[in-house]
């Protein structure tokens, strides 16, 4: 069969497409600290339960499952998302500045498309991370190809156990051409995979340098702020004209509804509203009637301060301690600064193998976690940072977390130098 350049894109294997695949074919026995689903929490569950017990009782499952809604989506769950995020901001937002998506997968994919690419006068223009690691996800995204520019972070080690990266402001100086080049600048926050939260001083530096650039900043908080919410340290949810954000109901629970949001000026909203047309018709409707019922109750704010975040909390204490206990005192390793998210990101300096060569050994071990070179999109490829990382997720039961942890060690002290 011949492809068009569109088609030809999917036949190599993707980042993203291989972690998706180890998370739903999992080798028999392996302990699976790869994968990027949230934890089966009983007492979310349980709130789940409800709702739907309460929408098949109440008739409305007709309207939900038999029906197309806008592709703008329900406008009381817009007018509802608007309200927590200006209360959570602090700042006024209206119906008209909220798009409901099938996830925030398919948002970025938007997005990222919208911002990058060509421009008029066949100019070409690319998306800015402005510090790596990044979401493993952005990478095959977009339609053109060599469309991300990125900066190297600022490594500062904290203690001998662990470190963590800073945004590098010089590099905004001393390579004064992104203006040029980019056309959005985008973050994650929390970021997959290292569970760092840029700082609010950082987050308010980048709004500044894209307001100067004329350009959008596009901020993920898929685990973070205001909802699942699961960021240990302290900082804010921060949005200001300028800004695109985007939210999610996966990392609270519900990654099979598929339903996200994004937060922006109005004339991007209405784009997505448009583009989701074209490509979907509309979004899907249980995830937003689910979605309605927990916000408009207000339940989302108990669930997310009083169950999701410590659990996920205790699991990365959980993680660390079994790493510090356990690991070769032979091993230079450091622990990137779990400022939340569901995943460690460990750099180990001393190996005889790149982690990527690592990866088949680890998973003929019995463990699965995911190499850090995939999270370092438009990077410099000789960097041996990008080797020397990966991402371990502590979603599992603490007993796989604790078996995984132990067989990646014994891996790790065989190859370390
Ligand atoms: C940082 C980040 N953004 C976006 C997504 C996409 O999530 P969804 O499409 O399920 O909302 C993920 C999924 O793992 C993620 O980690």
């Amino acid at each position: 069969m011949q492809y068009s350049q569109f088609g030809q894109k999917f036949k190599k294997q993707t980042g993203i497409g291989q972690l998706m695949h180890d998370l739903g074919d999992p080798p028999p026995g392996a302990c699976m600290l790869g994968g990027g689903n949230p934890a089966s929490i009983l007492e979310v569950t349980e709130v789940w339960k409800e709702i739907l017990s309460k929408q098949i009782e109440s008739g409305s499952l007709k309207r939900i499952l038999g029906s197309y809604e806008s592709p703008a989506g329900i406008q009381e769950l817009r007018e509802c998302v608007a309200s927590i995020l200006s209360e959570e901001s602090g700042t006024r937002i209206s119906e008209n500045q909220i798009s409901i998506t099938n996830g925030s997968q398919n948002a970025f994919y938007l997005l990222l498309n919208f911002f990058s690419g060509k421009f008029e006068n066949d100019r070409n223009k690319k998306i800015l991370f402005p510090i790596l690691p990044e979401y493993i996800g952005y990478t095959d995204q977009t339609l053109e190809k060599d469309s991300f520019l990125s900066f190297q972070p600022i490594i500062q080690e904290i203690d001998s156990y662990s470190y963590k990266y800073f945004i590098d402001k010089e590099k905004f100086k001393t390579f004064s051409d992104w203006r040029k080049q980019a056309g959005c600048i985008c973050v994650s926050r929390p970021t997959n995979p290292t569970g760092n939260v840029i700082t609010d001083a950082e987050l308010e530096f980048l709004i500044t340098r894209a307001k100067e650039a004329d350009i959008p900043l596009l901020v993920d908080n898929a685990y973070g702020y205001p909802f699942p919410g699961v960021v240990f340290e302290k900082s804010s949810f921060i949005h200001k004209p300028g800004m695109i954000q985007g939210f999610s109901l996966s990392k609270l629970g519900l990654p099979g509804v598929r339903t996200g949001f994004v937060l922006g000026d109005s004339e991007t909203i209405e784009l997505l509203h448009k583009a989701n047309s074209v490509i979907n018709l509309t979004s899907a409707s249980p995830g937003q009637y689910i979605a309605l019922e927990l916000f408009r109750s207000g339940e989302w704010r108990r669930l997310c301060k009083n169950v999701i975040l410590p659990y996920y909390q205790k699991k990365s204490e959980f993680a660390r301690g079994v790493i510090r206990q356990n690991w070769s005192s032979n091993l230079d390793y450091r622990i990137h600064q779990s400022d939340g998210a569901f995943f460690l990101w460990v750099w180990v300096k001393n190996l005889k193998l790149t982690v990527s060569e690592l990866y088949p050994i680890l998973k003929e071990a019995g463990v699965i976690i995911v190499p850090g070179k995939t999270f370092f999109p438009g990077s410099d490829q000789s960097w041996s940072h990008r080797e020397e990382c990966f991402r371990l997720s502590f979603v599992k039961e603490e007993k796989e977390i604790e078996e995984g942890i132990l067989r990646i060690g014994r891996v790790l002290e065989k190859f370390s130098k």
